[in-house]
């Protein structure tokens, strides 16, 4: 039997009971950058990506319909994975607005493919993709990656979480 819910959670059905329930799985904290046609970078946090396949090398990750920073990235065709380093919250906040310029202050490097940004600091690894596919499923889109690079930068810090809201620090 499963346990009883805790009392907190609100009813079966409603969003926020979704949004509760799937809180408690901790994600990674990764920014998607790219470059779109008209020379602008964009960049956002991504939560759902993970790893698919090892042969062909494929990754993939699930940005929303109505978010502004995928299109220009999607137009472009290639982006790049940036992986963040634990205590990097305010970098994460940043990638995390709607509009601006989110890019202000932020060093980055072109990456070697795609030249999408690599950002220079706060992060572990990078991993330069081409656009696989693209599969529409419910209010997001499935984005599948093919990768054509990748590195680590370093593996001194822990990679970021986000769970339950907020981005615990990792023990060793
Ligand atoms: C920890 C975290 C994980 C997120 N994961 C996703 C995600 O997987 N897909 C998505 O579309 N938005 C995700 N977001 C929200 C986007 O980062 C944010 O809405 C977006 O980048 C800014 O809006 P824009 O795309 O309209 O510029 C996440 C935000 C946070 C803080």
């Amino acid at each position: 039997m499963p346990p009883s819910p805790a009392p907190d959670v609100p009813p079966h059905g409603a969003p926020e009971t979704f949004r509760h329930v799937l809180s408690h799985v901790p994600t990674r904290v990764v920014v998607v950058t790219g470059v779109g046609d008209d020379g602008t970078k964009a960049g956002m946090v991504i939560g759902s990506f993970t790893s698919i396949s090892l042969n062909p090398q494929l990754v993939g990750f699930y940005p929303t319909h109505t978010s502004t920073s995928w299109p220009p990235i999607r137009e472009a065709g290639r982006f790049v994975v940036n992986v963040l380093a634990q205590g990097q919250d305010d970098v994460a906040r940043r990638f995390s607005r709607t509009g601006g310029d989110t890019f202000e202050g932020v060093e980055v490097a072109a990456a070697p493919h795609s030249g999408a940004p690599i950002l220079r600091h706060g992060i572990v690894a990078w991993i330069d993709c081409e656009l696989d596919r693209e599969i529409e499923l419910g209010d997001h889109f499935l984005v599948v990656g093919r990768v054509v690079d990748l590195d680590v930068v370093t593996s001194d810090d822990h990679p970021m979480v986000f769970s339950r809201g907020a981005y615990p620090v990792l023990g060793s």
